[in-house]
């Protein structure tokens, strides 16, 4: 148990469950249902929760739970995840997130997680934990009526029309095959795919229920919306393992003739343009994040990955919310690293929530630096470090927490 100013910090307990329900569903303008709220608590158990209390009533929560998450070099990494983190608006900005935050990253380092990460509800607020953003999604929405594929783009086949119930067998193996090779997406557990296919209509957007194109090595969730401004099919979810797959499915998705537009959200770097003829087509209807992590324990975090490029150089991480920071050197050859604290002077040096934007190779070394928050005196150790730090592919959040 942790005292701040009148409010005590505790673990949750199964007779929490109501009372953080109720502050969930106020802080997020959310009614959720008892079946949801004890589906969640199988993976975010309310016992690895923080409570804070305020006489006999919950004011705060903060749930968390351990997943394996696939970092740049196909190597999985356990990390802590945090979620449904809510203050009572009775008793916001008097330092209570802070006090769960910092009693919840004690424990994280207690448990020798390399990191933490979660998907936030607003950007102004995470930095000062030592946060960045770290997996950059992009809204597109496209012309079916107009497409034209490419005549190199190949047409494979291999796409069946699924029901939704053969789809909850077909596709969570192919999921994980897939999420072993992505970065930033992570082993599945079966709750998570119960929540998925339980297709509540409140998560629907006032669109259909969810139907499914399933390929041997990909597949396509989507769902239909009937608008005024016109209609449209919106892929709630798209995995392809191999070029293929990808191009199958959306080969298959634009021959829905009844609906004028697609939505998707892709990674930067989704190939879906170059299929088309004209790729303007696809226009970026907004860009946000999907995911924000921090680094826990640096020479654990960046010996897990793996490297584009050669290095030999000592990084200064600041660290203003934990002790995580400090003077490392850090030497890769063939693409792995060897991290170790030092007392060599620094070459460059950086925030950990700049670390933890760079670790999953969503952003680049050079750009952040153009904006002063990586600094070296010699341009060839930010040339170096962009180079190291790129990934083969863009992060993409597997499933949402
Ligand atoms: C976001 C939320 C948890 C903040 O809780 P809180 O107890 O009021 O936050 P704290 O008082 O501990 O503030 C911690 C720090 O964050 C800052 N902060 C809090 N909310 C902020 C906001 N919306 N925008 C920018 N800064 C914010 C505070 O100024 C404070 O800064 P400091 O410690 O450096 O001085 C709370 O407002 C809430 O429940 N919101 C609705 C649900 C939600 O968005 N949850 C987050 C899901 S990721």
């Amino acid at each position: 148990m942790t005292e701040t100013s009148g409010i005590t910090l505790r673990s949750g307990t199964a007779a929490d469950a109501d009372a953080v329900r109720l502050l969930g569903d106020i802080s997020f303008g959310m009614l959720s249902d008892p079946v949801e709220s004890e589906r969640a608590h199988r993976l975010f158990a309310l016992e690895n929760g923080i409570v804070a209390q305020d006489g006999d009533r919950i004011v705060g929560y903060t749930a968390a739970y351990q997943q394996t998450l696939t970092v740049p070099g196909g190597h999985p990494v356990e990390v802590e995840s945090i979620a449904n983190v809510a203050v009572a608006p009775t008793h916001r900005r008097r330092g209570i997130l802070r006090a769960m935050y910092t009693e919840q990253h004690r424990r994280t380092e207690a448990r020798g997680l390399p990191l933490t990460v979660f998907t936030a509800s607003q950007g102004g607020i995470y930095g000062r934990f030592g946060y960045g953003p770290s997996i950059c999604q992009q809204h597109i929405r496209f012309d079916r009526r107009f497409v034209q594929f490419h005549s190199d783009t190949p047409d494979p086949g291999g796409v069946e029309l699924t029901s939704i119930d053969e789809a909850q067998r077909i596709v969570p193996p192919i999921y994980d095959l897939w999420r072993r090779v992505q970065p930033g997406a992570q082993l599945r557990p079966e709750p998570a795919w119960e929540a998925m296919f339980a297709d509540h209509p409140r998560f629907r957007g006032g669109g259909t229920e969810l139907f499914a194109l399933t390929h041997p090595d990909g597949y396509a969730l989507y769902r239909y919306h009937r608008r005024e401004s016109g209609s449209a099919l919106e892929v709630v979810e798209l995995r392809a393992i191999t070029p293929d797959a990808h191009a199958a499915l959306w080969r298959a998705l634009s021959a829905l003739e009844l609906f004028d537009h697609i939505e998707a959200v892709i990674a930067p770097d989704d190939p879906l343009p170059y299929l088309f003829t004209d790729p303007r087509l696809v226009h970026t209807t907004g860009l946000g994040d999907a995911l924000w992590s921090r680094i826990m324990d640096v020479p654990a975090a960046l010996t897990a990955r793996s490297y584009d490029a050669d290095l030999d150089i000592v990084v200064a991480v600041h660290d203003p919310f934990r002790a995580a920071g400090g003077v490392f050197a850090l030497r890769v050859r063939e693409g792995r690293a060897e991290c170790a604290p030092t007392t060599r002077e620094a070459d460059v040096e950086l925030g950990i929530d700049v670390l933890g934007s760079v670790y999953l190779g969503a952003h680049r070394i050079r750009r952040i630096a153009a904006a002063h928050r990586i600094r070296a005196k010699d341009p060839a150790v930010l040339r170096d470090l962009d180079l190291a730090f790129r990934s083969d592919r863009d992060p993409v959040l597997g499933w949402a927490f």
